[in-house]
Formats: C-alpha cells, structure tokens, sequence
C-alpha cells in the first residue's frame, strides 16, 4: 500500500482533503495520523482569516455546498502551532497554500521551506486573482502556470502539486500548463461551483449565495477528470479526489489513474473515514490479484479485452 507524493514515498495511498481535516487535531480522537499517507492542511494563506459570514454549508443531495472562505490562522501561526503539532506526532503533512497574488504562493512556499513533518506542497489555486479582476487562478492556464512557476522557483524543498478547479472547459490545458510549469503532481478535484435556494426564504442558504459542491454528488466528474488527465499525462502522479466515500469508490480513481486519494466531505459524517477507506482499499486491491497498489494506476485505461479480472501471475 506504499504509495509516492513525486519523489516522496509514502506508507498509504489514501490521504485527508484540504479544508475537511484542519491541521489533524479534529481528526486524532477518531483515527491514527500517522497511518494516513498524510494529512493535507487547510488551505494557508499568509495572514489569518476569519471567513466568510454564516451560514456556510448547506446539505444537497448526495452532497454539500460549503463557503468557508479559507477561514485560518495565517502562515505565522501555522508554522508555529499547527505543523509542529503533526510532526510531534508523526504524522505527515502536505500544506494546502493559497493566496490572491502569484507572489504570495512565492511567499508561502519559501517560508514552508525545512519545515518539520513536510512532505509535499499543494498549491491550492481555486483562488480569485486580485491582480486579475478577481479570475480564478485555475480557470486560465496562463494564470495556474504563472502561480506553480513561481511556488517551484522558490523551492519549498518537497514535491509540489497543482490542485485543480474542475469548473473549466478543458482540464487537461490547465493540468499540461502546471506540470510544464515545474509542478510535480496534479490535485484533482477541487469542489464545483454551486448554488441553494431556500424556497422558505426565497433567498440563497448561503450567506455567500454561491458554494462549493462537493461529496459522493461529483464523484463522476472528478473520475472523468483523473481519467482525462492521466491519459493525456501519464507519467504525472494524480492526487484524486472528489466524493470518496468507501474503498470500491478509491480504487475507481486508482484505476483511473489517480496514484493517492484524498477523503474530504466524507470524514464530516465518519470521522474515520480515511483510515478505513485504506482498510477497504488494501481489501478490494486483493481481491482484484493486484499485489501492490501502484500496479492498479491507470489500469482501467487498458484496452477492451485486457480488462477482465487481474491476476499477477497471468
Ligand atoms: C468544508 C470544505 C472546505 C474545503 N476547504 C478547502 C481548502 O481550504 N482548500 C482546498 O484546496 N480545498 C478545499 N476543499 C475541497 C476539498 O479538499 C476537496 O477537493 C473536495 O471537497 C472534493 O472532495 P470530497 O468530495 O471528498 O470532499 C474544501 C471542501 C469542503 C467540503
């Protein structure tokens, strides 16, 4: 079940989602960290952020809308609290940064730089560009380019990934534009733009109108993004993500292509909903005669014919 972040090689392919997990403090009552490939923070951006006004989630069918809006304590606080917490414990993290301008990706990256329990970065650019009339970063290749070309040029000193929007007409534009611009792995997906309306109110649930989609709800889109990335980039490690709720559904994004998987919206109703994805993951890899988990990357890609039941020894 060994599973690599770029170079990093890491004991478990399944990992937590960005903003669904903290900095792991929530989760530790519930599970053990350090048997999580890792534990992926919080989006961090410089300075702290208190958010966006409440309310802040909504339920949907098969999924939930949420506006958070990146609330955190800001990087400072962060290298001082939170990561030294996981890395007293063993865990290992992969920090989340986000910014409104490419030079404070810059700036996030390079203070992450030595720091202790760090084991990848990823960049979340799912974020408007101030300096753009508010565009988001991940919806225009040149903007995402921009962005992981200036995090590599800092060199936080471990692998970085692009985390991916999937609300764009061509995905694999922005993923080629990333990893030509020095990221080492593609985070696939983020949550898709949603919206609620309360027919009480007649007013939007959330405070913010629109929202994040995200659950079991976009679990084929952000297949069809791994898919489609992976084929187009079959030597980029992929981090999918996208409503996992159990091991059946990891090992979908595995065959599709993904080398890890995050779990986010699930762990809000199972808060140990990652470890025992990677206890449904090691079982279904198993019963399908794959010894090792990194042999079912992309199998699914294999031609008509070639797709039956695997068997190492066949
Ligand atoms: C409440 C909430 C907060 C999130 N915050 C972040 C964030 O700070 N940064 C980020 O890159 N993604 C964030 N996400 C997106 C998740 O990391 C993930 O990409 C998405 O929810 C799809 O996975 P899931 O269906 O397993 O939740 C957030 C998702 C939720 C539900």
């Amino acid at each position: 079940m060994r599973a690599r972040l770029g170079a990093t090689t890491i004991p478990s392919p399944v990992l937590t989602a960005s903003g669904c997990a903290a900095a792991g403090r929530e989760l530790d009552p519930f599970l053990d960290l350090t048997a999580l490939g890792a534990v992926v923070t919080k989006s961090v951006q410089l300075r702290a952020r208190s958010g966006r006004p409440t309310p802040r989630m909504a339920e949907t069918p098969s999924g939930m809308l949420n506006s958070i809006g990146l609330q955190g304590p800001g990087i400072d606080a962060f290298l001082a609290k939170d990561l030294p917490w996981l890395a007293a414990r063993g865990a290992r993290a992969m920090v989340s940064i986000a910014g409104g301008a490419v030079e404070e990706y810059a700036e996030l990256a390079s203070r992450l730089r030595g720091a202790a329990g760090l084991v990848a970065v990823e960049v979340n650019i799912s974020c408007p560009n101030v300096e753009s009339r508010g565009e988001v970063f991940a919806c225009d290749p040149a903007a995402a380019s921009a962005v992981l070309a200036a995090v590599r040029a800092a060199d936080p000193g471990v692998p970085v990934y692009a985390k991916l929007s999937p609300d764009v007409t061509d995905i694999v534009s922005v993923a080629r534009a990333c990893v030509d611009s020095g990221a080492d792995g593609i985070s696939a997906i983020n949550t898709l733009l949603g919206l609620v309306i309360d027919t009480d109110t007649l007013r939007p649930v959330l405070a913010a109108e629109t929202g994040g989609l995200s659950g079991p709800a976009i679990r084929p889109v952000a297949l069809r993004c791994v898919w489609q990335i992976h084929r187009a980039l079959p030597n980029t490690p992929i981090l999918g993500m996208g409503g996992i709720t159990n091991g059946a559904d990891a090992l979908q994004f595995i065959l599709a292509g993904a080398s890890a998987v995050s779990v986010g919206t699930a762990v809000f109703g199972d808060p140990n909903a990652p470890e025992r994805i990677g206890r449904e993951l090691a079982g279904a890899l198993a019963g399908k005669g794959f010894s090792r988990c990194s042999d079912a990357i992309g199998y699914a890609h294999r031609a008509p014919g070639r797709t039956g039941v695997h068997r190492v020894d066949a």
